[in-house]
């Protein structure tokens, strides 16, 4: 494979930079062109490819965001548009595609190539890249360990005005359905409750779980009384009704004489941004190696995955050069995928245990 692309699609996630810079200097390295695609799959129906030599990549690797741009394009789901996206890569000679993005972007891959519709045998493996960490498979995507680190930063500072006042703090953190930042990061910030989708809980036991971390907090004696409650924002109660429901049920039980405030902080997408850690920095590059020499090699429908969880059947997961990395067939991938957002994977079941054992303990 003499020329490859390189495409970064969906929610933007911290070290993508990384991922494009590592990918290009490997491509390079490997006597292979190098492309970029602008804009994700929407830039790669309109045809907007772009060069990437190791000096367009020279210092990106502290860069949050993409420099290739991202969009979410619906189009894509129609087969005469990825026809289109098809015939732009092989007008310009590329035989290879380096997908960098989550679900939907991994969807669109393995699309894209599936052999019922790929006339011109183009190849693609795929990196996972999203804040949610819900792509199946990989311990970590890209993005996660920053996004947990900036949502345990914006909470030590919610901590210190929370104290001040003995105030209760709603804090909304991202992540779509899956609740993963929700709950590392509510440890790491020593959160008093966490809520998150796969709990399962209704919206009384949700009010109860809250109420039982803010009532013990106002009893204990000569501590402060302030509250830190990190929810996922797939969590299907509003914030706003949560606060309302909890402060009369706080009140009915501690009495109305006792002062108790609620404030509310939702982080949307200030968790998306940042410079990348040195772990999602390290991941990024690590997978885009994995990936560009599998490319290069004629590997295709394939993720590169790091640390994947134990226990995946044989024959699935191909050991790679790097030690922490896997390939992975992209259905195999996508299809743990569904049954990590529909409760049924084995490894949400265990995560929801292990929280399910030390959720009374948070609110001591
Ligand atoms: O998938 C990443 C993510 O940040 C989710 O956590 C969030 O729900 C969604 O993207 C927001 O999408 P958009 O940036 O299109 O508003």
């Amino acid at each position: 494979m003499k020329r490859f692309a390189i495409l970064t699609s969906g929610g933007d996630a911290p070290g993508m930079n990384a991922a494009i810079r590592a990918a290009t200097l490997l491509g390079v390295g490997k006597g292979a062109e190098v492309f970029g695609v602008m804009h994700g799959y929407e830039g790669l129906v309109a045809g907007e490819l772009v060069p990437l030599l190791p000096k367009d990549v020279a210092s990106i690797i502290r860069d949050g965001g993409t420099m290739l741009g991202s969009a979410r394009c619906l189009a894509f789901h129609e087969r005469p548009v990825r026809d289109e996206a098809r015939a732009h890569l092989a007008a310009a000679g590329i035989e290879g595609l380096v997908v960098i993005g989550g679900n939907g972007s991994l969807t669109g891959m393995q699309a894209i190539t599936d052999p019922a519709e790929n006339t011109t045998g183009l190849k693609a493996i795929g990196l996972p890249a999203s804040i949610d960490n819900d792509v199946g498979v990989t311990r970590l995507a890209i993005g996660v360990d920053t996004a947990i680190n900036t949502i345990v930063d914006a909470c030590d500072k919610i901590s210190d005005t929370a104290s001040a006042h003995d105030r209760t703090f709603i804090v909304e953190v991202m992540g779509r359905d899956c609740g993963y930042l929700a709950m590392t990061s509510a440890i790491a910030s020593a959160a008093n409750a966490v809520l998150f989708p796969e709990m399962d809980k209704s919206e009384d036991e949700i009010v109860d779980t809250v109420a039982r971390a803010v009532i013990t907090a106002h009893r204990r004696e000569g501590r402060s009384k302030k509250v830190l409650v990190i929810k996922a924002e797939g969590v299907r109660i509003t914030t706003d009704r949560l606060q309302e429901l909890l402060d009369a049920k706080v009140k009915a039980e501690l009495g109305h004489h006792v002062k108790t405030e609620t404030r509310v902080t939702v982080l949307g997408h200030v968790v998306r941004g940042g410079r990348p850690s040195a772990l999602d920095r390290q991941i990024a590059s690590r997978l885009a190696n994995v990936a560009v020499q599998a490319l290069l090699s004629g590997e295709t429908r394939m993720m590169a995955a790091w640390l994947p969880p134990i226990g995946m059947p044989e024959g699935m997961v191909k050991p790679a050069s790097d030690p922490q990395c896997s390939l992975v067939d992209i259905d195999r991938v996508l299809t743990e995928t569904r049954a990590m957002l529909d409760g049924s994977s084995p490894f949400v079941k265990w995560r929801k245990k292990v929280f399910q054992e030390v959720e009374d303990v948070l609110a001591l």
